[in-house]
């Protein structure tokens, strides 16, 4: 796929979402200090983050979308570092943040708890004295296929004259993962199959992983569904 193909579709799945933004900025200003957006993407909440005087740097471990993301913040005269690495290997430096978040079920694209894990040790490593991490978990991937009622509706986005739709196709029940299926369409005539699969963890697993690594569960917070986006558990984690 094209980069610029990269970043429309990661823009037509997750750019409207906007459920989430006030209990980001919530955060972050309870935070008082630096915040690390992981799995940044192009920007959506670590751009309005910034738009609200926070100060975010936005990780992502593709290069393109991060770029996107640069040229949004310039263009809106926002200051917002990008550092492309992998959540589960990342290290800045002596620069430490108040809050380290981790928006829409990116946690979950991490195959198993190993990775989980080097995402916990990497992050613990970054955090400030008290900081916390906020992981926020899909509740339900119930299983679907074909018709049923209640599907969630379709991501849609017009972008230079081209109308781009983004179809849920079925949730496949894959034991440890949930396989969500698409249908990537375009007005130009292009059409492809994509498919993420997203760990099946709880927030109880998350929050025992963590403390493994120093990382103390406390009271989680709630992101409602929306027609689209299914709802969410945000697990909010303290460094001991
Ligand atoms: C569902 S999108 C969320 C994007 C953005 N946070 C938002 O809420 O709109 C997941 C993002 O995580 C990134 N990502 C996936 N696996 C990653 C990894 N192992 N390390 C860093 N980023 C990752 C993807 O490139 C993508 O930008």
């Amino acid at each position: 796929m094209s980069v610029a193909a990269a970043v429309v579709w990661h823009d037509v799945e997750c750019g409207s979402y906007t459920e989430d933004l006030a209990l980001w900025r919530e955060l972050a200003a309870e935070a008082g200090g630096p915040v690390l957006d992981v799995g940044a993407g192009t920007g959506r909440v670590a751009l309005d983050l910034a738009s609200h005087g926070i100060d975010v740097t936005a990780l992502d471990s593709e290069a393109a979308l991060l770029d996107a993301l640069a040229e949004r913040a310039t263009a809106a005269s926002l200051d917002v570092p990008t550092i492309v690495a992998d959540a589960r290997d990342f290290a800045i430096g002596d620069r430490r943040f108040a809050l380290i978040m981790v928006p829409m079920q990116t946690l979950q694209l991490l195959p198993d708890a190993d990775g989980r894990g080097a995402f916990f040790r990497a992050a613990r490593a970054s955090l400030a004295d008290g900081g916390r991490v906020a992981i926020a978990l899909a509740d339900a991937l119930d299983s679907y296929e074909g018709e049923v009622d209640g599907l969630p509706e379709p991501d849609t986005a017009t972008v230079d004259g081209i109308t781009y739709t983004s179809l849920p196709l079925a949730v496949v029940d894959e034991g440890e993962h949930a396989a969500i299926h698409r249908l990537r369409q375009t007005s130009a005539g292009s059409e492809s199959h994509d498919v993420i699969r997203l760990s099946r963890v709880a927030p109880a697993e998350v929050a025992e992983e963590a403390e493994a690594y120093g990382l103390v569960a406390e009271t989680a917070r709630r992101i409602p569904q929306t027609d689209v986006y299914v709802g969410s558990t945000v697990v909010i984690l303290r460094a001991r």
